[in-house]
């Protein structure tokens, strides 16, 4: 048994959620990992509408699961419609990430819900702890999805050297190895996306899942391009991670003009759409349910910290 700060204060039995995926994790992805002892979490995209979380919540629910919701805060800056909708059915959890959350942490709270926000740099975590979150995820730059620049580790470390607030490490969390590192380190518990991106539980086109299959640690790239193509108006400071394909290949990096970038980008295409994966895509190697990659996560884990305590007392051996 796992048990951490995380577990005891939302009442679930391991310390793994779930990402939120915006286009990638709806209500049954969320739903299984729920239902295997994690906390599954929605990922409302820019474009998401109430009606597709009221959805989703459904279907995770119907999965026997509970469920946490993740917005992106810069974009209820512009219309918080999402919230409101995300409120209406008092998910266990939620998640705002990449911008300022002070705006919108009262509401959540006077509903009783939890915040967590995910932070790339230290300046992030002082933002965070000022607008008054109750969690803290270190979101390092080998995450899949929109990002920061600072790898997991070294900002895991920062931060948990730095705040009071339960910290978890979201970015490369593919086994039970990562999940006893971060507890080991002082974490609370882990956020995993792309390890859960080849399961059936996910939604989005059939090729984001065997491209994600087929790809190596090295595969991915750190780029605005699909951004730009799809004229989603993501602050510049935060580039998305996905994997190298045709469309990267010819305009990353390229400084290309946008029409030319918006007409050659077609997500009907498996060689030019947008598959957002982190650099634990090299650990995907078989279209796993989700169940199982969560409960292999933390069974590996709990080995692990076990079989610690005795390998350092006994010099390594
Ligand atoms: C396909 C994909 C979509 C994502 N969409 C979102 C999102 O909508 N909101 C968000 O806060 N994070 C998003 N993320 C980031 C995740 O919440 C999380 O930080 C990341 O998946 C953890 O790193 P890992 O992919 O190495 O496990 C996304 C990640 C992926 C892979």
């Amino acid at each position: 048994m796992l048990e951490t700060w995380l577990t005891k204060s939302l009442g679930i039995e391991l310390p793994i959620i779930g990402a939120p995926m915006g286009g990638r994790a709806g209500g049954r992805l969320a739903g299984e990992v729920s239902k295997a002892g994690g906390l599954g979490m929605l990922g409302a995209a820019r474009y998401a509408t109430p009606e597709w979380i009221a959805e989703e919540v459904a279907t995770a629910r119907a999965a026997g699961g509970d469920v946490g919701i993740g917005l992106m805060t810069w974009s209820l800056d512009d219309d918080a419609t999402l919230l409101d909708a995300a409120l209406e059915y008092e998910p266990k959890l939620i998640s705002l990430s990449f911008g300022d959350p002070a705006p919108y942490v009262a509401r959540i709270h006077d509903a009783g819900i939890p915040v967590l926000a995910q932070v790339n740099t230290i300046d992030d975590l002082r933002v965070a702890e000022r607008a008054g979150v109750d969690i803290i995820v270190a979101q390092g730059g080998e995450a899949g999805g929109h990002t920061g620049r600072v790898a997991t580790l070294p900002l895991l470390q920062e931060i948990l050297e730095s705040t009071s607030l339960p910290v978890l490490a979201a970015g490369g969390v593919s086994t039970g190895r990562g999940l006893a590192a971060v507890l080991a380190a002082g974490g609370e518990g882990v956020l995993v996306g792309t390890i859960l991106l080849a399961s059936p539980e996910t939604i989005g086109p059939d090729y984001a899942r065997t491209r994600v299959l087929a790809a190596g640690s090295a595969d991915t790239v750190y780029t605005p391009v699909f951004d730009q193509a799809r004229h989603q108006p993501w602050p510049e400071r935060w580039f998305g991670r996905a994997l190298v394909n045709d469309f990267t290949d010819k305009f990353h990096g390229g400084g290309v003009v946008d029409d030319v970038i918006v007409d050659a980008y077609d997500p009907a295409d498996p060689n030019v759409g947008v598959v957002y994966a982190g650099q634990a895509a090299g650990m995907v190697t078989s279209e796993r349910a989700a169940g199982d990659v969560i409960r292999a996560m933390s069974a590996q884990a709990e080995q692990l910290l076990s079989a610690l305590g005795a390998k350092v007392r006994n010099n390594g051996r």
